[in-house]
């Protein structure tokens, strides 16, 4: 039977089953290319004896333990992983590039040598003289790790097959070269040969391999995204410039819980554990000032505290400006409409600005009623008192819901010295010791705290 061409587009990783100009799903111009079908791999010769054979749920239950996690040690990424690396996985670590990427994997790998697992580190940007003197920067040049430096894929499954190893990384995906497929390397096709015939190996061979993957602005290059569907784990390393912090989020994780992130600083010597990230997000934080609310919020299973900061300025423009770092900008408009009509607060004819300070990135709808305190706060130029934390959510008839995990986020407010709250109503304090401010609506908040309204 002829296979119908595939066409792939090298920005979103939409498919077509014929060549347009424009995809459809991102807009992008000249972003669609032909797929060439994958080769079988060195898999494809025979079936193996076992190969297809079916087993039951229960059977294997009392036969096979679960595969035992590996735990490098350092605290942050074995949260992220799910409680460590689960074998014969597929991981994708994707990032800017210079986020500190490389940096991060040769830690982790060092730290898994050292644990006893065989690890090799095969580099396509680097010589393994320059990933030697990085490790030598770092102090793991005595780390039993295996480095190799090559981009044909033929010569990496070759090597991975010979050497065996319980961890393979593989830094960075687009810099692999399928030989079988014609097209440039970090193209779209063939940065998916090649996560393809490197998580099947995983599989196969029972290692657990981490391919780095650079996000990439132009469609030229393809991004992570088009290898996050094949792989078991997906994490990014987030931070921004200028700032030391570095957070490692798992946004899909077959083996754990998403959202769960990991908070490092990039220092001299690599990129060191952060294991108070709450105490870090508000360390910039001085005296109490118009604007800045302080949210409980939780990451994954781990509460962390981050504070928001607004400012509300009459708008020179025809147009207000809303603008927004580190929460959906979606979600702070319906804020502000909720703001004006439920509480009769206008921000007609003024500019908006949000910010999660730290470079933090904040999803949860609970966050609502912060980003309102803040913008209050801004908006009325009256400073929340410095000892109080907020959480909830902000429903469109303005009446606040409950939120999950409240116990856990009063904790850590207590943690580092909070004492009250600002909750929905019906929100208990539990045993922590937090002095609760139970609030019905939005418009009660408006009223109570700011006396405006
Ligand atoms: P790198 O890991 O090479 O980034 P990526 O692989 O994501 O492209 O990190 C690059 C940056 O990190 C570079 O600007 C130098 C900085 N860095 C440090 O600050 N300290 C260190 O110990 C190391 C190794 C790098
Ligand atoms: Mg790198």
């Amino acid at each position: 039977m002829a296979k119908a061409p595939a066409f792939v587009c090298a920005s979103c990783g939409a498919s077509y089953t014929k060549w347009s100009g424009r995809c459809e799903a991102c807009g992008e111009w000249n972003t669609i290319q032909e797929e060439t079908p994958l080769s079988a791999g060195p898999s494809g010769k025979s079936l193996g004896a076992t190969r297809g054979a079916s087993v039951t749920l229960t059977d294997l239950a009392t036969e096979e333990a679960p595969p035992a996690r590996a735990i490098s040690g350092i605290a942050e990424l074995d949260r992220v992983l799910g409680g460590g690396l689960v074998p014969a996985s597929a991981i994708l670590v994707g990032g800017d590039p210079g986020i500190g990427k490389s940096t991060l994997l040769l830690q982790a790998t060092a730290a898994f040598a050292r644990k006893g697992l065989k690890c090799l580190y095969i580099s396509g940007e680097e010589a393994s003289a320059q990933v030697r003197m990085r490790a030598q920067r770092l102090g793991l040049e005595q780390a039993p790790v295996k480095l190799g430096a090559e981009t044909n894929l033929r010569d990496i499954l070759t090597t991975l097959e010979t050497e065996k190893p319980q961890l393979a990384i593989i830094d960075s995906i687009q810099t692999m070269w399928a030989d079988n497929v014609d097209s440039a390397p970090g193209s779209v096709t063939q940065v998916r040969a090649a996560a393809h015939e490197l998580t099947q190996f995983a599989k196969r061979r029972n290692t657990a391999v981490i391919l780095v993957g650079h996000v990439t602005k132009e469609g030229q290059i393809a991004g992570p995204r088009v290898v996050e569907h094949m792989v078991d784990t997906v994490l990014y390393f987030e931070g921004e410039r200028g700032h030391q912090f570095r957070i490692l989020r798992a946004v899909k994780n077959r083996f754990g819980p998403a959202d769960e992130i990991g908070v490092f600083e990039m220092t001299g010597g690599g990129l060191q554990e952060v294991a108070n990230p709450s105490a870090l997000f508000l360390s910039e934080r001085g005296e109490p000032a118009p604007g800045s609310a302080v949210f409980a919020g939780i990451e994954g299973t781990r509460p962390v505290l981050t504070e928001l900061q607004a400012l509300v300025a009459p708008t020179p423009h025809s147009q207000p400006r809303r603008s927004v770092v580190g929460w959906d900008g979606g979600r702070l408009a319906m804020i502000l409409a909720v703001l004006e009509a439920r509480c009769g607060i206008p921000f007609a004819g003024l500019d908006v600005y949000l910010n999660v300070a730290g470079g933090m990135k904040i999803g949860e709808p609970a966050a609502d009623l912060a980003v309102a305190a803040a913008l209050l706060s801004a908006r009325e130029d009256a400073a929340l008192p410095a000892d109080c934390v907020v959480f909830g959510e902000i429903s469109l008839s303005g009446a606040l819901r409950p939120v999950s995990q409240t116990e856990n986020r009063l904790k850590e407010a207590a943690k580092l010295g909070f004492s009250t709250a600002i909750v929905p109503q019906s929100t208990k304090a539990g045993g922590t010791g937090m002095e609760l401010r139970p609030m019905g609506d939005l418009a009660q908040v408006v009223g109570e705290i700011f006396g405006a309204g």
